[in-house]
């Protein structure tokens, strides 16, 4: 009796859940009628668009990311953006701790591009974020990555300036090792190249075989870059000041927080990147002989205020 009782009772209740179930159902209907009456029958066309606009934003999540790398790739054809970038994390060495601040980059270089010219800029050491950062304060300007591959670990100080040469040459040719070049396309230039150098800020921060490796890069791309009357502006972005021998005070044109802006001689640029990078090697040419770019200033190395006009 009991057993008959039970479906019976379970029967009720789902027809009863049932029909609370096509009531709460109606009710919905009822509402989305009178929706539908005061819409005037657009609710149908929204919720067309609402899906469609569900739809391409999926679509365009799922395919931003290679999106925003071809567009990396395309507008910086010579570079391979990924290999860099995982690069720059894994080598301490060219890590900067410096805060890019991007009001300061901006009026470093405001005049540069004065009258919103459109700047060719080369990025060295940015990360993705910061090359973002520079494509909008530019908005106007050709804003590429310049690949770099780092220095070898075997490459330290000491290397780059023993402290006993054989001068002599007897046993053999002493020789400096050598810095992977900068990678731009052949025939590539720009107006600027804004190089992030790293700073650790504790004693013989100078002697730092990335940070050389970055200036004496810019130093190149800015020579790569002068044809004819063209100017070339090579910006830092540093807590300590760059070389002053590769950049003298008296390029400097402009300093901002942590942003200097050198407009540099390219002759004598030119002239220095011939020199061997340390006394590791004995220069050729007999004038520069015993000479190396990083010979000591003659005069005192920070720029101060007074080493630029404006
Ligand atoms: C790039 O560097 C900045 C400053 O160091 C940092 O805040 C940012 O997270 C970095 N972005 C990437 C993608 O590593």
């Amino acid at each position: 009796m009991e057993q008959r009782h039970r479906p019976a009772a379970a029967a009720d209740d789902t027809t009863k859940r049932r029909a609370t179930k096509s009531k709460s159902f109606k009710d919905v209907e009822n509402y989305e009628v009178l929706v539908l009456e005061k819409n005037c029958g657009c609710k149908f066309k929204s919720l067309r668009y609402l899906l469609i606009a569900i739809v391409s934003a999926t679509f365009l999540t799922l395919l931003t990311p290679t999106l925003y790398e071809r567009q990396l790739q395309s507008s910086s054809r010579y570079v391979d953006v990924d290999w860099i970038w995982d690069k720059t994390g894994a080598d301490p060495r060219y890590v900067s701790s410096a805060d890019v601040q991007w009001a300061d980059v901006y009026t470093a270089i405001e005049d540069v591009s004065a009258g919103n010219r459109e700047l060719k800029i080369g990025l060295l050491n940015f990360n993705s974020t910061e090359y973002g950062s520079w494509s909008r304060i530019l908005p106007e300007s050709h804003v590429s990555i310049v690949r770099l591959e780092h220095a070898k670990d075997s490459i330290t100080w000491p290397k780059l300036y023993p402290e006993w040469i054989d001068e002599e040459e007897e046993s053999e040719i002493p020789s400096c090792p050598s810095f992977p070049e900068p990678n731009g396309r052949r025939g590539a230039w720009f107006d600027v190249i804004a190089v992030k150098l790293p700073c650790t800020r504790v004693a013989g921060w100078s002697r730092d075989v990335a940070r050389l490796h970055l200036q004496l890069s810019a130093a190149k791309l800015a020579v790569a870059s002068s044809r004819g009357n063209r100017k070339v502006h090579v910006l830092f972005v540093t807590d300590c000041f760059p070389i002053p021998n590769l950049f003298p005070c008296k390029n400097l044109v402009k300093h901002e927080g942590n942003a200097w802006l050198y407009r540099p001689d390219l002759k004598a640029v030119r002239e220095k990147l011939r020199l061997p990078v340390g006394s590791c090697e004995l220069a050729i040419p007999l004038k520069a002989k015993g000479k190396t770019f990083l010979s000591r200033p003659k005069k005192r190395s920070i720029c101060d205020d007074t080493a630029f006009s404006k």
